[in-house]
């Protein structure tokens, strides 16, 4: 029996898109996931999203939604961007989900009723980003001690949780624990923060906005967002709090690692043990605190538009890279910095000189000495036993770090062994060694340990770049090696590598991509500084309608002569000087095309990023604004003019055929 793993990260807030940091949780939890599954776990990853609160309710309004509509749409771009960087999830959770709001009511209730809950009256100062009440006291300069925004004064009637009750059971599970807290440093945090000084009652409700899951038998309140979106960890498995769990639950609770960020290790490691003691159920094993992936050069914000989104910097650099750059950015202990200069600087050193290259350089010696052939010349040599040594040593190495969450440093050791055999190749000198044909066995056998430390390294990368290592086993033509024999060396016999190698990642030219990033960003600027007189004018759509008559009945040949595919939409921008066309990066199967489509009165591009459409992909290519068209997005048309895209019912491939 392969032993389970339950990992989940924090579920975000559906108050808008989420930037590449929030991505990078997503991200590194999937690097982590993935790497414990290539070790043989039987892992569960859940991921999802956090739909009540304030905040959100004052969004919905703004956005003249009700707040079910406006957490439907953030929800979905949220997955949609998961899905983009590749986070390989069992399962997504919305804290609207109504087994979740069920059990949250349930589990109230029970704390309620056993006398962990008691309602009573607070006044204090309100954070409304946070979602947290201060007192006086707690105040930072009259402003909320965790962000710095500004606080309203405010008073109502609500529910507490006698924190206190536990705390001291609370700081005896961290000293029995010592790992339960990670990174360390964050464990004396809490203790002399907030444990030391004595534990404060939460205030569990809310009656001042309704967005929320009701508390049943007093539903003027609802319940603090906290408490409602904590016990995902366990309702997303098949908790039930009157102790009919679903065999999921039993098998995975409790949770091998809950990933978050440094912000929110309180939350974590305090109220959420706390909980969880109440209500009888085992406190995960681990939580562990990563850094903050911080804009270089200042804040993100909309306002500057220069807020970074993973879903533009796949469109630019690919999924691979994206993954590559978060992951490798974020030493453990810190936070890491990210611009897109840093990862263009990655991608060219790394990722194409270092791992590229090698492959590359490899393949293509290969082709050029041996047909394509690899099989080992048994002329070994001294230099061989070092490059042997590091790569059969790295997969340990690799896990070590691993078991640590130093992601980072783990990537580091297979890079190295990259460029250990980068070195190799230095060191032998293939193109001497061709020269010589009493050399011919010895070249073989440069190129077979060559190919060897390739299907190593890569197989070792595969939890991090796991497309890129599949382009690159089907390159050289083997499978990837399992991890049990990951550390031995020599296990090829005979391959025949592609005698077209593709590019794993082309030199970026830092230049020509800037100038596209700043264009993006300028226009982003322009977009968020129109004023608000200018917005609220509603203005009618000016489009023509199209054609509605009733056409000819046609043969079944003739609509067989259009290709219908789903397209992803990667990226989308709207078409200088023209009020209609929106340009359209879209991803149908391994095709990345663009579209030119008239929708822009009707969608913004944030809008139709990520989102999965119906496309014509067989119409001639055409020009529009002098962009070329690579195919025609189908959509549906009322008599009023109003346009509406066509996305399938379900989650399906992008080109995928419709018929
Ligand atoms: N909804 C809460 C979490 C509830 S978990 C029961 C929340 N949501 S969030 O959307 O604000 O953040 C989601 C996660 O992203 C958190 O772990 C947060 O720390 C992390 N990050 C937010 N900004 C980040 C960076 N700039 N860099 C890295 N992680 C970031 O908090």
């Amino acid at each position: 029996m392969k032993d389970k793993f339950y990992l989940t990260t924090a579920i975000a807030y559906t108050s808008g898109k989420p930037h590449i940091g929030n991505t990078y949780e997503a991200i590194l939890a999937d690097s982590v996931a993935r790497f414990k599954r290539y070790q043989g776990y039987d892992v569960f990853f859940q991921t999802g999203t956090d739909e009540h609160g304030q905040k959100i309710e004052e969004k919905a309004q703004a956005s003249g939604k009700t707040p079910k509509e406006f957490v439907d749409g953030v929800a979905d771009v949220i997955k949609n961007i998961w899905d983009l960087v590749g986070v390989s999830y069992d399962k997504f959770i919305r804290t609207t989900d109504e087994y979740h709001e069920k059990q949250v009511q349930k589990i109230f209730k029970k704390l309620y009723e056993q006398g962990d809950i008691y309602k009573g009256s607070y006044e204090g100062w309100y954070c409304t980003p946070c979602e947290s009440f201060w007192t006086e006291s707690q105040l930072v300069d009259g402003k909320c001690p965790d962000c710095g925004r500004e606080v309203k004064k405010s008073s109502e009637e609500a529910y507490f949780f006698k924190m206190s009750k536990y705390a001291d059971r609370l700081m005896q599970y961290y000293d029995e624990h010592p790992e339960f807290i990670l990174p360390v440093s964050r464990k004396n945090e809490m203790v002399n923060n907030f444990l030391k000084p004595g534990l404060q009652d939460l205030c569990v409700s809310r009656s001042t906005f309704k967005w929320g899951i009701p508390v049943d038998f007093d539903p003027k309140h609802v319940v603090y967002v906290w408490l409602d979106a904590l016990t995902n960890y366990i309702t997303g498995i098949g908790y039930d709090v009157d102790g009919n769990n679903d065999e999921k639950y039993n098998k995975l609770w409790p949770a091998d690692v809950h990933i978050i960020g440094k912000d929110i290790i309180r939350f974590h490691t305090i109220y959420w043990p706390i909980f969880l003691m109440a209500l009888g159920v085992p406190l995960p094993k681990k939580v562990y605190g990563h850094g903050w992936l911080l804009q270089d050069g200042g804040k993100m914000s909309k306002s500057k538009g220069n807020v970074i989104y993973a879903d533009d910097l796949v469109n630019f650099f690919g999924r691979d890279a994206v993954r590559y750059f978060v992951l490798t950015a974020m030493p453990q202990d810190n936070d890491g910095l990210v611009s897109w200069e840093a990862v263009i600087e990655t991608v060219n050193s790394d990722l194409a000189n270092v791992y590229g290259n090698l492959v590359s350089r490899t393949i293509a010696m290969s082709n050029k000495y041996f047909g394509g052939e690899v099989c080992d010349g048994k002329v070994y040599e001294e230099v061989d036993a070092e490059l042997k040594n590091v790569v059969k040593a790295t997969r340990d190495k690799v896990a070590a770090k691993m078991d640590e969450y130093k992601i980072a440093d783990a990537i580091e050791e297979i890079i190295n062994l990259f460029r250990r055999a980068n070195k190799y190749i230095d060191e032998t000198m293939p193109w001497a060694l061709a020269k010589d044909e009493s050399k011919k066995d010895r070249l073989k056998t440069v190129l077979y340990n060559l190919t060897e430390s390739i299907v190593i390294g890569t197989s070792l990368l595969k939890p991090y770049l796991p497309d890129t290592a599949n382009k690159v086993a089907e390159m050289i033509g083997v499978e990837l090696r399992e991890y049990e024999v990951a550390d031995k060396f020599g296990l090829i016999e005979k391959i025949k590598v592609t005698e077209k190698p593709e590019i794993l990642f082309a030199r970026i030219d830092a230049e020509k991509v800037m100038d596209k990033v700043n264009a993006m960003i300028e226009e982003r600027k322009e977009k968020v500084e129109v004023k608000p007189e200018e917005k609220k004018e509603e203005k009618k759509p000016d489009v023509k309608l199209h054609d509605h008559s009733e056409k000819e009945p046609i043969e079944i040949d003739d609509f067989a002569k259009v290709q219908l595919k789903i397209a992803l939409v990667t990226a989308c921008e709207k078409v200088e000087k023209s009020k209609k066309l929106l340009k359209l990066t879209v991803k149908v199967g391994e095709e990345t095309r663009t579209v030119v489509s008239g929708i822009a009165q009707f969608y913004s591009p944030e809008q139709l990023i990520g989102k999965k459409l119906a496309m014509i992909t067989n119409l001639k290519p055409c020009k529009l604004c002098g962009i070329v068209s690579e195919g025609m997005i189908v959509c549906a048309e009322d008599n009023d003019g109003n346009i509406a895209y066509l996305t399938p019912e379900k989650d399906i491939a992008d080109g995928s055929q419709i018929f």
